[in-house]
């Protein structure tokens, strides 16, 4: 497809007229780090490599995505940065014509090595996942993880020019002494914290509703700790993506975002796709049903069918996740296999 001109095609939409413009596409189901909310101890099984979409792959799916009206593309794991060669993909998909943003997601632990070459490759931003500064209770967390790397590695990020926010999934009995914590941590750095309730996945078996701690909770933990309000921001910033925003009154620089898919839905302003490593399209999170570009794709599919395929997807993509607080509702596959 040329470079040059996009097709001109009506944006996707969905059934529910929800425009999409953001694509998330997972890198890779592996990981550095064996966060127990995301993953199960045991029994995971990771793709072989010869299953992955390869760059070329990805290059000519993003294309197609951005000629359809994808403007935002985030790349995510497992952990996108294990994945080999990742700063040179980052470079092909930020040169894709129509793509205006390429962010990632990722633990920071490789970033005191990647954040300047990602960056200088065309990287934007990252979401950090930091959900403890405590290096304990970090290391218990993710089962290997090393807070002090990944300190370092928001600060390179910084450094490099990344537009930086941090990710924290707030548990209760495990993290909520770290909500406040982590504000202060990201307050001072200039970095945007954002509290995530854990979704359940995995058939529920990392779920446990004892640990959800919901939105207004975590807003009461920030507000009691720091003695001032919570005001919630205008729709603006949560039409990019599904956090909500809020600032602590008196002071606009201490702004805080949740994602609070538990406890109040944001479905309704969904704008996102997700395509997994093994390139399955994804349309929403919380369901296992998928599509394969990448079948279609080995089989000799033009863009015009991959295209297509893409939009009668997009037609099916589900009104809203069905989390239960028992666990239930959700899908099978894990986070780890998905990236968020
Ligand atoms: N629910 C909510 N968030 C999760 N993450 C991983 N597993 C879950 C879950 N079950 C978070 C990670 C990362 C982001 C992509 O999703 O911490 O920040
Ligand atoms: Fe890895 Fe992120 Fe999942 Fe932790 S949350 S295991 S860092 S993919």
């Amino acid at each position: 497809m040329s470079r040059l001109a996009l097709p001109v095609i009506t944006p996707l939409a969905d059934g529910f007229s929800r425009r999409i413009s953001y694509l998330r596409v997972s890198l890779t189901d592996r990981c550095n780090y064996r966060c127990s909310y995301c993953m199960p101890d045991e029994g995971m099984v990771f793709r072989p490599r010869k299953d992955l979409l390869r760059f070329e792959e990805i290059e000519r799916l993003v294309g197609i995505f951005a000629g359809l009206g994808v403007r935002r593309v985030r790349l995510t794991g497992g952990e996108p940065t294990v994945r080999a060669n990742v700063v040179d993909l980052v470079g092909r998909v930020a040169a894709v014509a129509g793509v205006e943003e390429v962010v990632m997601t990722s633990n920071g632990h490789l970033f005191p090595e990647l954040a300047a070459p990602l960056a200088e490759a065309g990287l934007k931003g990252v979401n950090i996942s930091l959900d403890t500064l405590d290096p304990e209770r970090f290391r218990a967390l993710t089962r290997r993880g090393e807070v002090e790397r990944v300190i370092v590695g928001i600060d390179a990020a910084l450094a490099a020019g990344l537009e930086v926010k941090l990710n924290a999934v707030a548990l209760r009995g495990v993290n909520e002494a770290d909500v406040a914590a982590l504000c202060a941590f990201s307050w001072a750095r200039g970095v945007v914290p954002r509290f995530i309730e854990h979704m359940p996945m995995s058939d529920g078996q990392l779920y446990d509703v004892e640990r959800q701690l919901d939105a207004a909770e975590i807003r009461a933990l920030v507000e009691a700790h720091f003695g001032a309000d919570l005001v919630p921001e205008g729709e603006a910033a949560a039409a990019r993506g599904p956090a909500r925003y809020w600032r602590l009154v008196g002071d606009g620089a201490h702004r805080l975002g949740i994602i609070s898919a538990m406890s109040e839905h944001f479905c309704d302003t969904c704008n996102r796709l997700r395509l997994s490593a093994v390139g399955a399209l994804h349309t929403c999170l919380a369901y296992d049903d998928a599509v394969s570009l990448r079948d279609l794709v080995r089989a000799g599919a033009n863009d015009d069918e991959l295209r297509r395929a893409i939009m009668a997807a997009v037609a099916g993509k589900r009104e809203g996740h069905s989390f239960q607080r028992d666990g239930g509702g959700g899908p099978s596959k894990h986070m780890i296999a998905i990236g968020g």
